[in-house]
């Protein structure tokens, strides 16, 4: 009873989540920037590459680590130029892990645009937890004033509207307030950087620890921490969503490894993808110079029904409903591509 009426009052209010198949329309929402989940490229070479089994067998700890695994984590940890890595089976569960194990008795200081897996990892932690409005440094410096020394995390480029984080403003905020800085790069690794090595990087920054995913412009799945040799064996004994799960697999190891083989390859496809950008900019003003730009349609009927719009004239676009974003901030999350042609891009803003 209480479950059907749950799922009624999301459907009152116009939030009721579905399941839909892929569509053959234009992606326009897809996390593949570079198109390297669908690319024979990658393809090809992981089925080279692919010469163990299957299964991992168990966690890290028990049967589930392998000499495979440690060399594409410290292949990883190398090409980003840091000290280690820790693997994980996703980013839900490499934020999860993260904060859950920094959060018990620490104080972290959040973007209050960051990441849902932030959120639950720091409800996990059960530590004190303390908002700053999104990109507000005045706001996060009254914060750190109260609060430091603490943990303060933020998204390099965010998922929701594809803004960036003031990297180099808040690594020397953090180090006059005696924070430590932690930077989910999801969003930015593959895309931004020398041979797509991320925001951090290519700012030429060092932070407390790294979330990098391969789900996105990676095109494949899996997430790792980046960080000292300390943070690494720190995550391996307390970051539960680590420790109790089957490692990654060796068909997802492969294709970690291989996307990695091929980042520094894909020059054209970057450069592509922000001729698409700049394209997409010059017809529609947006406030966003990454993959990610966002139109805001308030309401989610309102924004339902543009996406509706949209697909029908064959253009796969998404809606960001609340709560997923705040009440009024509700909009179109359209996802720039490599291999999006100008033809597309022109045919869906057409028609917004
Ligand atoms: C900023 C950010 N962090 C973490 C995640 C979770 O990553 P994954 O999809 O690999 O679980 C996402 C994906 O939605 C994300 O956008």
């Amino acid at each position: 009873m209480w479950i059907n009426k749950e799922l009624k009052k999301r459907e009152i209010q116009g939030n009721l989540r579905t399941l839909k198949k892929t569509s053959q329309l234009i992606d326009f929402a897809s996390n593949d920037y570079l198109g390297l989940a669908r690319s024979d490229r990658l393809k090809k070479a992981i089925l080279q590459e692919w010469t163990q089994g299957v299964g991992s067998t168990g966690s890290r700890l028990l049967t589930g680590n392998s000499l495979y695994a440690e060399t594409v984590e410290d292949k990883i940890a190398q090409f980003h130029g840091c000290e280690a890595g820790l693997l994980f089976s996703c980013g839900y569960l490499a934020n999860l892990g993260l904060f859950s194990a920094i959060g018990a008795g620490n104080v972290i200081v959040y973007d209050t645009q960051i990441h849902a897996s932030v959120h639950d990892g720091m409800r996990l932690g059960k530590g004190k937890t303390i908002p700053f409005r999104h990109n507000d440094l005045c706001h996060l410096e009254k914060r750190l004033r109260s609060y430091a020394p603490c943990f303060v995390c933020v998204e390099s480029v965010y998922s929701t509207d594809g803004s960036f984080a003031p990297l180099q403003e808040l690594v020397i905020l953090c180090q006059h307030y005696g924070a430590e800085l932690i930077v989910d790069e999801a969003h930015a690794v593959g895309v931004f950087g020398p041979q797509g090595k991320g925001r951090v990087y290519e700012e030429g920054l060092t932070v407390f620890a790294q979330v990098i995913t391969f789900g996105k412009a990676l095109g494949s799945q899996g997430a790792i921490v980046l960080g000292s040799s300390e943070l690494k064996s720190y995550l391996l004994n307390f970051a539960r969503s680590v420790i109790y799960t089957t490692s990654l697999s060796f068909p997802s190891l492969v294709a970690v490894n291989c996307g990695y083989d091929l980042l520094p390859q894909m020059e054209e496809e970057r450069l592509q993808l922000f001729k698409n950008i700049a394209l997409f900019k010059q017809i529609v003003k947006t406030s966003s110079s990454s993959p990610i730009q966002p139109i805001v349609i308030p309401g989610n009927e309102h924004v339902k029904a543009r996406a509706q719009k949209l697909q029908q004239i064959g253009c796969d676009v998404r809606p960001l409903t609340s709560p997923t974003v705040q009440r009024g901030k509700e909009c179109l999350r359209i996802c720039v591509h490599a291999f999006n042609t100008e033809k597309e891009i022109q045919h869906c803003l057409e028609h917004l």
